[in-house]
């Protein structure tokens, strides 16, 4: 994209910092006709996804498809028209993310900013500062929502806010970070992952921010750094405008197999579909609520309730997949019965298995992959 595609990007181009828009005597001008500043975003893709297992252990979770398409793109088409850089903070399966992104023209330039180490969700936004040159968003990649990041703007400027949020309510908020909040929206505590009894409300961080470049002055360069747990509490001390933009309509975090498995419901549902189908696919069983990638295979006699099934998968004849997850080229071996089981890109299932409540992976753990959960510092 030519970098100065229309007078909103000369606009912005030219007085780069807010502080020089703000004491540029063209700046009341400017507002009044309305131009709108040129913006950024970071999307936060460096997680290992531990939570995803066996599906992550061969894939980066923000490629993982949602409705057959993968999940970073329901990001990028979230974001409204004068974010034209995305900077996708990665580490994790690197690779796969910059292929995805060479046959997939989102309209906007796409920078793959490779952390050399996981910095943790603080470390990557700084690792990613030399792309922004203004106002950014920092959105993380596992979420599905409603969010409309242009009325996110105008609360975030008609509020004077330094500092935005997105905000959802939730039952069991120990899971997430949690505001405590003023009714006009000022935020005046952050906690992240609270015991219950400490939580000081049930609205919680839903994962994008709108933030104005002084806050990367608060991360220091090339450290494992929470943005949730050390950087927003200075901020919300400093600035005293840190705001929480309470949104209506859904939010769904893609943490799990069980979320992720929910998502494709909703959605269904939503859309009012019983089951979504792809390219060139055989299908001689029952299909129920569930999703099919492209060129999948259903035998005769086979049933597939409440399930995702990847691109080139084959479930052979008289199998029952009860919310079950198979991977991309699996094959469920005839006559099998999975239920809330997990086969991993690759796998084969002999026939007559039987599996409940199973990740099914039997190929090497690719190295680096964390033994165990490490909190949302290099990605659950
Ligand atoms: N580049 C990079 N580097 N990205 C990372 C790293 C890292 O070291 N660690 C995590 N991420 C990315 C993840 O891929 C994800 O998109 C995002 O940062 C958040 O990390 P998670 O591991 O998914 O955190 P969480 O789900 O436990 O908690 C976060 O999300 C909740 C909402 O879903 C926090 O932001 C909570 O406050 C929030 O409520
Ligand atoms: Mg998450």
């Amino acid at each position: 994209m030519p970098i100065f595609s229309s007078y909103e990007s000369i606009v912005s181009d030219t007085f780069e910092s807010e502080r020089f828009i703000r004491i540029c005597p063209l700046y009341g001008i400017i507002k009044s006709i309305g131009v709108k500043r040129r913006m950024e975003a970071i999307i936060l893709a460096g997680g290992f996804g531990t939570r995803l297992r066996p599906l992550t252990y061969s894939r980066a979770k923000s490629l993982l498809p949602i409705m057959n398409k993968p999940m970073i793109s329901y990001l990028i088409d979230m974001l409204p028209k004068e974010v034209d850089k995305v900077v996708l903070a990665v580490n994790y399966r690197k690779k796969q993310i910059e292929e995805f992104f060479e046959s997939y023209d989102c309209g906007k330039e796409v920078i793959v900013n490779d952390e050399p180490k996981p910095l943790g969700t603080g470390g990557a936004v700084k690792f990613a500062e030399q792309h922004i040159t203004d106002r950014f968003f920092v959105m993380n990649s596992d979420i599905i929502c409603s969010l409309d990041l242009d009325e996110m703007i105008r609360f975030h400027e008609t509020h004077h806010s330094k500092s935005t949020i997105s905000l959802w309510p939730v039952e069991n908020v120990s899971e997430f970070g949690v505001v405590e909040i003023k009714d006009d929206g000022n935020i005046t505590r952050f906690v992240e992952k609270p015991r219950p009894e400490d939580a000081p409300s049930n609205l919680i961080n839903a994962g994008a921010y709108l933030l104005e470049p002084f806050v990367f002055d608060y991360i220091k360069t090339g450290e494992l750094i929470s943005m949730e747990k050390q950087i927003f509490p200075q901020i919300i001390r400093d600035t005293n405008r840190f705001y929480g933009y309470h949104f209506k309509g859904y939010w769904m975090d893609i943490g799990r197999i069980s979320s992720y498995l929910q998502v494709h419901e909703f959605l269904l549902k939503r859309r009012k579909q019983n089951n979504l189908i792809g390219e060139n696919c055989k299908n001689h069983g029952d299909l129920k609520n569930s999703t099919l990638g492209n060129n999948v295979v259903i035998g005769k006699g086979s049933s597939v309730e409440s399930s995702i099934i990847f691109d080139n998968a084959i479930i052979e004849e008289q199998v029952h997949l009860d919310h079950c997850v198979i991977g991309e080229q699996g094959v469920v071996g005839p006559r099998s019965k999975l239920t809330y089981s997990v086969v991993g890109d690759f796998e084969t299932i002999p026939p007559e298995s039987i599996s409940e409540n199973q990740p099914i992976w039997t190929q090497p753990i690719p190295e680096g992959y964390p033994k165990k959960q490490i909190g949302n510092v290099i990605g659950e």
